[in-house]
């Protein structure tokens, strides 16, 4: 374990380690551009230049090994000048686009130009033009004038991908970034370039001319769009003239977790946001002769728990039937529990659901299981684990259920509408609590909107059985509720006592009976998860 002395301060790290990491064990920022830590160190940009005493030159930090006794300055005049140098060469053809340009306000040039160099241009030539704005896949704009030729996202698509669809072509000034002839970049992880890029040569096509990146906000989160559960940052805009209750996601972004997702999104979960704003489901409708209607809260909730009652009182727990779903948190799947099998003995229950045939996936992050909480649903209803929709719909069909609650499960993507007509037709109350408008609605009685996963706070368990929490962005949209007030005012209705608790404490509830969770609790999650007490999980992590 070297120790060295890096601006005064002393700090010991691993053996391995370069000078540009023992910097961040200090929280110093040394610029970089073809350095990530996510990627191979190739030491080209020289951006990270530092001075080591002892050492006739400037050397860059990013492939340097920290060493014993080494004595580091990361902000001498000397280091300045030479950032100041370097970034006049990288300048020098730059265009002068940064009003137009989408990556203004995040632009790695823009920030250092800013700290180190603040110089006027002295080209007295025509800067070199090179190919602007043109598309290289479905998702990445590419602006060749812009690019610093740090090769970031070459080694992306080299290494990580192992894709290979970039490459450096041409020498000298002369030298660009472009696809290979024929090729696209049409990767699982391609909007991944865009994050790497350290300036505006690769841009989101999704996200270009939408926004100013300074009017964004983020909340942290996890991706629902499958069952690895990558830690996101969900990146809205809040203005009172959008119709959506004054706000609008925008986007969402890679967070770093290493047990996880690393530094990278698949872009399936990444342009699946949409949903978020859009056919929501805003206030809560019954069903009278014409169709469903608008209806407050109490209404809404006073029909479907005096459906359930009469069901009950006529025919037994037997004709009672619950979809919760893996898409919902752990809290509100324990609170699915606690009402539904722990006091009402409600036995069908049936949670998982089976992957769509054409369901994507491949041997990184992306998963067949496109729920977030299949994992966890697992745990909290174990004694369910085995029961299936299709069962579920059979005995329906039968005639043999009377009510039925559906929880943010869209049936026909699962069946044919045929099928599930002839299950849900002779089903006296079906029960719809959900985000968004769907073909359910078609045969729902009473439906119940319900906030999305960044309206609300929670947990997922994913594949793994890594613990992770999710933040709200903004509150859920117009009448939506969370499911847990939902379910607390479900219970009340029904004289079960279920407090109105913060998820938080739903959560210490969950944790003290549910063994798997034992002695976890949001504090010990954290922003980075925590493992459930299953032998396999651990092992599934390692
Ligand atoms: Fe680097 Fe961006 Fe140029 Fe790729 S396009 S080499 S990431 S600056
Ligand atoms: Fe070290 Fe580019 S960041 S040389």
């Amino acid at each position: 374990m070297p120790t060295l002395k890096i601006d005064g301060k002393e700090v010991t790290v691993e053996k391995g380690r370069t000078i540009i990491q023992a910097c961040e064990q200090l929280s110093l920022e040394v610029p970089r551009y073809c350095y990530h830590p996510g990627l191979r160190v190739v030491g080209s940009c020289r951006m990270c230049l530092v001075e080591v005493e002892k050492m006739p030159k400037l050397q860059i930090a990013c492939n340097t090994p920290a060493t014993d006794d080494m004595v580091v300055w990361t902000e001498n005049d000397k280091v300045k000048e030479a950032r100041r140098s370097v970034l006049e060469f990288l300048l020098l053809n730059h265009p002068l686009d940064c009003p137009v340009c989408d990556r203004a306000g995040e632009c790695e040039l823009q920030n250092y130009y800013m700290k180190y160099a603040q110089h006027d241009s002295r080209l007295l030539e025509n800067k070199v033009k090179k190919k602007k704005a043109f598309p290289i896949g479905p998702h990445v704009i590419l602006d060749q004038e812009r690019c610093v030729l740090c090769s970031r996202c070459v080694r992306f698509t080299s290494d990580v991908t192992q894709t290979g669809e970039l490459g450096i072509f041409s020498r000298a000034t002369y030298s660009e970034v472009n696809i290979y002839p024929g090729k696209e970049l049409n990767n699982n992880y391609s909007g991944n370039v865009v994050d790497i890029c350290p300036v505006g040569a690769l841009l989101d096509r999704d996200f270009r001319y939408q926004m100013s990146v300074w009017y964004l906000k983020e909340a942290m989160s996890v991706c629902p769009g499958c069952s690895t559960g990558c830690n996101i940052r969900v990146h809205y805009n809040l203005d009172r003239r959008y119709k959506t209750q004054g706000r609008r996601f925008q986007r969402l972004k890679p967070r770093y977790n290493e047990h996880v997702n690393k530094y990278w999104m698949c872009d399936e979960g990444r342009y699946n946001y949409r949903w978020l704003d859009t056919d929501r489901l805003e206030q809560p409708q019954i069903r009278d002769n014409e169709g469903l209607k608008p209806a407050d809260w109490d209404l809404a909730i006073a029909k479907a728990a005096a459906a359930l009652k009469a069901a009950i009182e006529s025919n037994g727990v037997e004709s009672i039937g619950v979809i919760p779903s893996p898409q919902m948190t752990n809290e509100e799947l324990y609170w699915v529990r606690k009402i539904f099998h722990e006091n009402l003995k409600i036995s069908l229950m049936p949670f998982s659901i089976p992957p769509r045939p054409d369901a994507t996936s491949d041997n990184f992050l992306l998963k067949k299981d496109k729920n977030p909480n299949t994992k966890g649903a697992e745990l909290i209803f174990a004694e369910n684990k085995g029961q299936t929709i299709k069962t579920l719909l059979e005995v329906a069909r039968a005639g043999k259920i009377r009510f039925l609650y559906i929880f943010h499960t869209n049936l026909q993507q699962l069946f044919s509408a045929e099928i599930v007509r002839a299950a849900l037709d002779p089903v006296e109350t079906v029960v719809f609590q959900g985000t968004n408008v769907s073909p359910i609605l078609d045969h729902a009685d009473v439906v119940l909107p319900a906030a999305a996963y960044a309206e609300k706070a929670g947990t997922f368990t994913n594949f793994q059985g890594r613990v992770q929490r999710i933040f709200p962005a903004v509150v859920p949209l117009k009448q939506a509720r969370t499911s847990l007030d939902i379910l607390s005012a479900f219970a009340k209705t029904i004289n079960i006592e279920l407090p109105s608790l913060e998820p938080s404490e739903v959560f210490d509830q969950l944790a003290a009976e549910i063994p798997a969770f034992h002695g976890l609790n949001y504090a010990s999650i954290g922003l980075t998860g925590k493992l459930v007490n299953q032998p396999e999980s651990a092992a599934a992590a390692d």
